[in-house]
Protein backbone atom coordinates (compact mmCIF):
# COMPACT_ATOMS: atom_id res chain seq x y z
CA UNK A 1 0.00 0.00 0.00
CA UNK A 2 1.00 3.49 -1.13
CA UNK A 3 1.15 5.87 2.58
CA UNK A 4 1.84 9.16 2.00
CA UNK A 5 1.71 12.25 4.70
CA UNK A 6 3.11 15.74 4.86
CA UNK A 7 3.54 18.50 7.67
CA UNK A 8 4.49 22.42 7.57
CA UNK A 9 7.84 23.55 8.97
CA UNK A 10 6.39 26.59 10.29
CA UNK A 11 7.27 26.21 13.65
CA UNK A 12 8.96 23.59 16.26
CA UNK A 13 7.14 20.13 15.95
CA UNK A 14 5.23 18.98 19.19
CA UNK A 15 3.38 15.59 20.69
CA UNK A 16 0.25 16.58 18.30
CA UNK A 17 2.59 16.52 15.36
CA UNK A 18 3.91 13.46 17.01
CA UNK A 19 1.20 11.30 18.12
CA UNK A 20 -1.34 12.59 15.23
CA UNK A 21 0.84 11.79 12.36
CA UNK A 22 4.89 11.66 12.96
CA UNK A 23 4.88 8.36 15.21
CA UNK A 24 2.32 6.31 12.66
CA UNK A 25 4.09 7.17 9.58
CA UNK A 26 7.03 5.88 11.52
CA UNK A 27 5.76 3.04 12.36
CA UNK A 28 4.14 2.11 8.70
CA UNK A 29 7.60 2.88 7.06
CA UNK A 30 7.96 -1.36 7.96
CA UNK A 31 5.62 -2.64 5.75
CA UNK A 32 4.71 -0.32 3.27
CA UNK A 33 5.47 2.20 0.34
CA UNK A 34 5.63 5.48 2.28
CA UNK A 35 6.42 9.25 1.21
CA UNK A 36 6.65 11.73 3.63
CA UNK A 37 7.42 15.20 2.98
CA UNK A 38 7.73 19.19 4.43
CA UNK A 39 5.28 21.11 2.79
CA UNK A 40 7.48 24.09 2.81
CA UNK A 41 5.24 25.91 -0.25
CA UNK A 42 2.17 25.56 2.02
CA UNK A 43 4.02 27.08 5.38
CA UNK A 44 4.58 30.00 2.80
CA UNK A 45 1.06 30.74 3.70
CA UNK A 46 2.02 31.83 7.18
CA UNK A 47 5.56 32.19 7.45
CA UNK A 48 7.25 35.61 5.64
CA UNK A 49 10.46 35.21 7.46
CA UNK A 50 12.97 33.45 5.01
CA UNK A 51 15.68 32.65 7.46
CA UNK A 52 13.64 31.10 10.20
CA UNK A 53 11.60 28.86 7.13
CA UNK A 54 15.17 27.91 6.12
CA UNK A 55 15.59 27.02 10.01
CA UNK A 56 12.61 25.19 10.76
CA UNK A 57 12.77 23.48 7.03
CA UNK A 58 16.16 21.86 8.15
CA UNK A 59 15.10 21.52 12.19
CA UNK A 60 12.01 19.36 11.16
CA UNK A 61 14.18 17.28 8.76
CA UNK A 62 16.69 16.14 11.71
CA UNK A 63 13.45 15.17 13.98
CA UNK A 64 12.18 12.73 11.44
CA UNK A 65 14.96 11.70 10.96
CA UNK A 66 15.94 11.51 14.60
CA UNK A 67 12.78 9.78 15.20
CA UNK A 68 13.38 6.44 13.37
CA UNK A 69 12.34 7.74 9.87
CA UNK A 70 14.68 5.74 7.53
CA UNK A 71 15.46 7.38 4.30
CA UNK A 72 16.44 3.76 3.05
CA UNK A 73 12.53 2.54 3.18
CA UNK A 74 10.45 5.93 2.93
CA UNK A 75 10.95 8.59 0.28
CA UNK A 76 11.58 11.65 2.11
CA UNK A 77 11.52 15.22 0.72
CA UNK A 78 10.92 18.55 1.00
CA UNK A 79 8.27 19.61 -1.48
CA UNK A 80 9.59 22.45 -3.09
CA UNK A 81 12.33 19.74 -4.11
CA UNK A 82 9.43 18.74 -6.37
CA UNK A 83 8.19 21.38 -8.06
CA UNK A 84 6.21 19.66 -10.47
CA UNK A 85 3.81 19.78 -7.62
CA UNK A 86 2.84 23.13 -8.61
CA UNK A 87 2.01 22.85 -11.63
CA UNK A 88 -0.12 20.23 -11.10
CA UNK A 89 -2.02 22.47 -8.68
CA UNK A 90 -2.91 24.69 -11.85
CA UNK A 91 -4.22 21.45 -13.47
CA UNK A 92 -6.43 20.57 -10.08
CA UNK A 93 -7.18 24.08 -10.20
CA UNK A 94 -9.78 24.15 -13.05
CA UNK A 95 -12.01 21.20 -11.77
CA UNK A 96 -12.08 22.71 -8.21
CA UNK A 97 -15.13 24.57 -7.62
CA UNK A 98 -15.19 27.84 -5.72
CA UNK A 99 -17.82 26.38 -3.16
CA UNK A 100 -15.62 23.30 -2.12
CA UNK A 101 -13.19 26.15 -1.11
CA UNK A 102 -15.62 28.19 0.01
CA UNK A 103 -17.31 25.93 2.68
CA UNK A 104 -13.23 25.02 3.95
CA UNK A 105 -13.49 25.57 7.95
CA UNK A 106 -9.97 25.80 7.72
CA UNK A 107 -9.51 28.91 6.14
CA UNK A 108 -11.91 30.74 7.88
CA UNK A 109 -10.28 29.39 11.27
CA UNK A 110 -6.82 30.55 10.01
CA UNK A 111 -8.39 34.11 8.79
CA UNK A 112 -10.05 34.39 12.02
CA UNK A 113 -6.70 34.20 14.18
CA UNK A 114 -5.38 36.71 12.19
CA UNK A 115 -3.51 35.06 9.13
CA UNK A 116 -3.78 36.88 5.90
CA UNK A 117 -6.81 36.15 3.90
CA UNK A 118 -4.48 35.20 0.69
CA UNK A 119 -5.43 33.32 -2.43
CA UNK A 120 -2.26 31.30 -1.61
CA UNK A 121 -4.33 30.37 1.76
CA UNK A 122 -7.49 29.95 0.23
CA UNK A 123 -6.09 27.13 -2.82
CA UNK A 124 -3.68 26.07 -0.34
CA UNK A 125 -6.76 22.24 -0.07
CA UNK A 126 -5.45 22.55 -3.81
CA UNK A 127 -2.07 22.41 -3.68
CA UNK A 128 -2.75 19.63 -1.09
CA UNK A 129 -4.83 17.14 -3.41
CA UNK A 130 -1.79 17.96 -5.79
CA UNK A 131 0.92 16.81 -2.80
CA UNK A 132 -1.35 13.41 -2.54
CA UNK A 133 -2.71 12.96 -5.98
CA UNK A 134 1.06 13.25 -8.01
CA UNK A 135 1.87 10.18 -5.55
CA UNK A 136 -1.08 7.82 -6.05
CA UNK A 137 -1.11 7.60 -2.68
CA UNK A 138 -4.03 5.32 -1.48
CA UNK A 139 -3.78 6.41 2.47
CA UNK A 140 -3.30 9.33 4.11
CA UNK A 141 -2.54 9.36 7.78
CA UNK A 142 -3.01 12.76 9.47
CA UNK A 143 -5.06 13.86 12.90
CA UNK A 144 -8.57 15.09 12.73
CA UNK A 145 -8.20 18.86 11.88
CA UNK A 146 -7.29 17.39 8.38
CA UNK A 147 -9.87 15.57 7.94
CA UNK A 148 -11.99 18.05 5.28
CA UNK A 149 -8.72 18.98 3.23
CA UNK A 150 -8.67 14.97 2.80
CA UNK A 151 -12.69 15.01 1.61
CA UNK A 152 -11.76 18.06 -0.65
CA UNK A 153 -8.76 16.17 -2.26
CA UNK A 154 -10.66 13.35 -3.15
CA UNK A 155 -13.75 15.60 -4.41
CA UNK A 156 -10.71 17.28 -6.88
CA UNK A 157 -9.59 13.61 -7.86
CA UNK A 158 -13.33 12.19 -8.90
CA UNK A 159 -13.79 15.38 -10.57
CA UNK A 160 -10.44 15.26 -12.63
CA UNK A 161 -11.46 11.47 -13.71
CA UNK A 162 -14.46 12.43 -14.49
CA UNK A 163 -13.58 15.22 -16.48
CA UNK A 164 -10.58 13.82 -18.45
CA UNK A 165 -10.90 10.08 -17.73
CA UNK A 166 -8.77 7.69 -15.15
CA UNK A 167 -5.86 9.53 -13.75
CA UNK A 168 -5.33 9.46 -10.25
CA UNK A 169 -6.14 7.32 -7.30
CA UNK A 170 -9.07 7.92 -4.89
CA UNK A 171 -6.94 8.60 -1.73
CA UNK A 172 -8.45 7.51 1.41
CA UNK A 173 -7.60 9.46 4.96
CA UNK A 174 -6.56 7.36 7.59
CA UNK A 175 -7.70 9.39 11.55
CA UNK A 176 -7.16 7.26 14.86
CA UNK A 177 -9.47 7.72 16.80
CA UNK A 178 -7.51 7.64 19.80
CA UNK A 179 -5.52 10.67 18.86
CA UNK A 180 -7.67 12.21 16.56
CA UNK A 181 -7.05 15.69 18.53
CA UNK A 182 -4.26 15.87 21.19
CA UNK A 183 -5.02 18.88 23.36
CA UNK A 184 -2.27 21.56 23.97
CA UNK A 185 -1.29 22.89 27.61
CA UNK A 186 -4.30 25.10 27.64
CA UNK A 187 -7.03 22.84 26.26
CA UNK A 188 -7.25 23.41 22.85
CA UNK A 189 -6.14 21.51 20.11
CA UNK A 190 -2.17 21.65 20.23
CA UNK A 191 -0.90 23.74 17.75
CA UNK A 192 2.62 25.47 16.47
CA UNK A 193 0.74 28.60 16.27
CA UNK A 194 -1.33 28.91 19.46
CA UNK A 195 1.70 28.90 21.91
CA UNK A 196 0.38 25.73 23.78
CA UNK A 197 2.66 23.02 22.36
CA UNK A 198 4.76 20.57 24.10
CA UNK A 199 7.64 20.59 22.19
CA UNK A 200 9.51 17.08 21.41
CA UNK A 201 12.80 18.47 21.30
CA UNK A 202 12.88 21.27 23.34
CA UNK A 203 15.38 21.56 26.68
CA UNK A 204 14.68 20.51 29.70
CA UNK A 205 13.72 23.40 31.26
CA UNK A 206 11.09 24.28 28.68
CA UNK A 207 9.95 21.18 28.81
CA UNK A 208 9.27 21.03 32.76
CA UNK A 209 7.79 24.52 32.87
CA UNK A 210 5.36 23.61 29.85
CA UNK A 211 4.32 20.81 31.44
CA UNK A 212 3.55 22.23 34.53
CA UNK A 213 1.62 25.00 32.76
CA UNK A 214 -0.89 22.29 31.98
CA UNK A 215 -4.15 23.48 32.76
CA UNK A 216 -5.76 21.78 35.99
CA UNK A 217 -9.35 22.00 37.94
CA UNK A 218 -8.84 23.20 41.31
CA UNK A 219 -10.58 20.03 43.08
CA UNK A 220 -8.89 19.92 46.40
CA UNK A 221 -6.32 17.58 47.01
CA UNK A 222 -8.30 14.91 49.57
CA UNK A 223 -11.01 15.07 46.74
CA UNK A 224 -11.08 12.56 44.06
CA UNK A 225 -9.81 13.60 40.53
CA UNK A 226 -12.01 13.84 38.13
CA UNK A 227 -11.03 11.56 34.98
CA UNK A 228 -13.44 12.52 31.95
CA UNK A 229 -12.07 15.97 30.42
CA UNK A 230 -8.78 15.95 32.83
CA UNK A 231 -6.49 17.51 30.38
CA UNK A 232 -3.51 16.38 32.50
CA UNK A 233 -5.23 12.28 31.80
CA UNK A 234 -5.34 13.12 28.17
CA UNK A 235 -1.78 14.38 27.83
CA UNK A 236 -0.40 11.09 30.32
CA UNK A 237 -2.48 8.88 28.22
CA UNK A 238 -0.37 9.28 24.89
CA UNK A 239 2.41 7.56 27.00
CA UNK A 240 0.41 4.76 28.41
CA UNK A 241 -0.94 1.29 27.43
CA UNK A 242 -4.63 0.22 28.58
CA UNK A 243 -2.96 -0.92 31.92
CA UNK A 244 -1.60 1.81 32.64
CA UNK A 245 -3.88 4.24 31.47
CA UNK A 246 -6.78 2.33 33.88
CA UNK A 247 -3.65 2.76 36.63
CA UNK A 248 -3.61 6.80 36.28
CA UNK A 249 -7.36 6.69 36.74
CA UNK A 250 -7.00 4.44 39.78
CA UNK A 251 -4.74 6.80 41.09
CA UNK A 252 -6.88 9.76 40.14
CA UNK A 253 -9.59 8.33 41.53
CA UNK A 254 -7.95 7.78 44.85
CA UNK A 255 -8.13 11.32 47.38
CA UNK A 256 -4.56 12.69 48.24
CA UNK A 257 -2.82 12.97 44.66
CA UNK A 258 -1.63 16.37 43.93
CA UNK A 259 -1.33 17.60 40.31
CA UNK A 260 1.76 19.37 41.04
CA UNK A 261 3.31 16.05 41.50
CA UNK A 262 1.49 14.34 38.99
CA UNK A 263 3.04 16.90 36.19
CA UNK A 264 6.82 16.35 37.58
CA UNK A 265 6.04 12.55 37.02
CA UNK A 266 4.56 13.34 33.39
CA UNK A 267 7.38 15.64 33.21
CA UNK A 268 9.95 12.83 33.58
CA UNK A 269 7.75 10.86 31.38
CA UNK A 270 8.07 12.98 28.41
CA UNK A 271 11.67 13.39 29.27
CA UNK A 272 12.57 9.65 29.50
CA UNK A 273 10.37 8.67 26.20
CA UNK A 274 12.13 10.69 23.57
CA UNK A 275 15.95 10.48 25.52
CA UNK A 276 17.11 7.87 23.04
CA UNK A 277 16.18 10.37 20.08
CA UNK A 278 17.91 13.06 21.80
CA UNK A 279 21.48 12.06 20.86
CA UNK A 280 21.43 11.31 17.37
CA UNK A 281 18.85 14.36 16.55
CA UNK A 282 22.38 16.70 17.79
CA UNK A 283 24.58 14.53 15.67
CA UNK A 284 22.40 15.00 12.86
CA UNK A 285 21.75 18.87 13.65
CA UNK A 286 25.57 18.92 13.58
CA UNK A 287 25.57 17.91 10.01
CA UNK A 288 23.77 19.54 7.70
CA UNK A 289 25.24 18.46 4.67
CA UNK A 290 24.11 14.87 5.97
CA UNK A 291 20.67 16.10 6.42
CA UNK A 292 20.70 18.18 2.85
CA UNK A 293 21.73 15.27 0.95
CA UNK A 294 19.62 12.50 2.37
CA UNK A 295 16.50 15.12 1.36
CA UNK A 296 18.01 16.10 -2.34
CA UNK A 297 18.09 12.02 -2.51
CA UNK A 298 14.59 11.96 -1.23
CA UNK A 299 13.30 14.50 -3.90
CA UNK A 300 15.05 12.37 -6.67
CA UNK A 301 13.18 9.81 -5.86
CA UNK A 302 9.94 11.98 -5.51
CA UNK A 303 10.62 13.05 -8.59
CA UNK A 304 10.67 9.73 -10.75
CA UNK A 305 7.21 9.26 -9.60
CA UNK A 306 5.66 12.86 -9.49
CA UNK A 307 7.13 12.62 -13.39
CA UNK A 308 4.17 9.78 -14.07
CA UNK A 309 1.68 11.10 -13.05
CA UNK A 310 1.97 14.49 -14.04
CA UNK A 311 3.00 12.84 -17.38
CA UNK A 312 -0.32 11.63 -17.36
CA UNK A 313 -2.36 14.40 -16.31
CA UNK A 314 -0.61 16.38 -19.01
CA UNK A 315 -2.08 14.17 -21.93
CA UNK A 316 -5.17 13.61 -20.35
CA UNK A 317 -5.81 17.81 -20.14
CA UNK A 318 -4.26 18.38 -23.83
CA UNK A 319 -1.63 20.01 -23.12
CA UNK A 320 0.94 17.53 -25.11
CA UNK A 321 -0.33 19.40 -28.61
CA UNK A 322 2.84 17.94 -30.43
CA UNK A 323 0.42 14.85 -30.17
CA UNK A 324 -1.68 16.38 -32.65
P1 LIG B 1 0.03 22.62 13.55
O1 LIG B 1 -1.45 22.76 13.82
O2 LIG B 1 0.80 22.49 14.79
O3 LIG B 1 0.57 23.70 12.63
P2 LIG B 1 0.16 20.93 11.23
O4 LIG B 1 -1.07 21.58 10.68
O5 LIG B 1 1.44 21.19 10.53
O6 LIG B 1 0.26 21.27 12.78
O7 LIG B 1 -0.09 19.37 11.32
C1 LIG B 1 0.78 18.36 10.88
C2 LIG B 1 0.18 17.00 11.15
O8 LIG B 1 0.05 16.81 12.57
C3 LIG B 1 -1.22 16.81 10.57
O9 LIG B 1 -1.40 15.48 10.20
C4 LIG B 1 -2.11 17.16 11.73
O10 LIG B 1 -3.37 16.57 11.62
C5 LIG B 1 -1.31 16.59 12.89
N1 LIG B 1 -1.61 17.34 14.10
C6 LIG B 1 -1.30 18.63 14.36
N2 LIG B 1 -1.75 18.99 15.57
C7 LIG B 1 -2.36 17.90 16.08
C8 LIG B 1 -3.02 17.63 17.30
N3 LIG B 1 -3.13 18.56 18.24
N4 LIG B 1 -3.54 16.39 17.50
C9 LIG B 1 -3.42 15.43 16.55
N5 LIG B 1 -2.80 15.62 15.38
C10 LIG B 1 -2.27 16.84 15.13
N1 LIG C 1 -2.28 20.46 5.52
C1 LIG C 1 -1.44 19.55 6.25
C2 LIG C 1 -1.32 20.07 7.69
O1 LIG C 1 -1.39 21.24 7.95
C3 LIG C 1 -0.10 19.37 5.66
C4 LIG C 1 -0.13 18.74 4.32
C5 LIG C 1 0.16 19.34 3.13
C6 LIG C 1 -0.46 17.39 4.02
N2 LIG C 1 0.08 18.44 2.12
C7 LIG C 1 -0.31 17.25 2.62
C8 LIG C 1 -0.85 16.31 4.79
C9 LIG C 1 -0.55 16.03 1.99
C10 LIG C 1 -1.10 15.10 4.15
C11 LIG C 1 -0.95 14.95 2.76
O2 LIG C 1 -1.10 19.29 8.55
Amino acid sequence: MRILSGIQPSGSLHLGNYFGMMKRMIDYQENNELFCFLVNYHALTSVFDAPFLRRQTFEAACDFLALGLDPDKTVFYIQSDVPEVTELTWLLSNVTGMGLLERNHSYKDKVSKGLPASHGLFSYPVLMAADILLYGADKVPVGKDQKQHLEIARDIAIRFNSTYGETFVIPEPDIEDDLATVPGVDGQKMSKSYGNAIEIFSDEKSLKKKIMSIKTDSTPVDQPKPVEGNLLYDIYALFLDTRGQEELKERLLTPGLKYGELKKELFGVVWEYFAPYRQERKRLAADGEFVVKTMQEGARKARQVAAVYLDKARHNVGLDYWHE
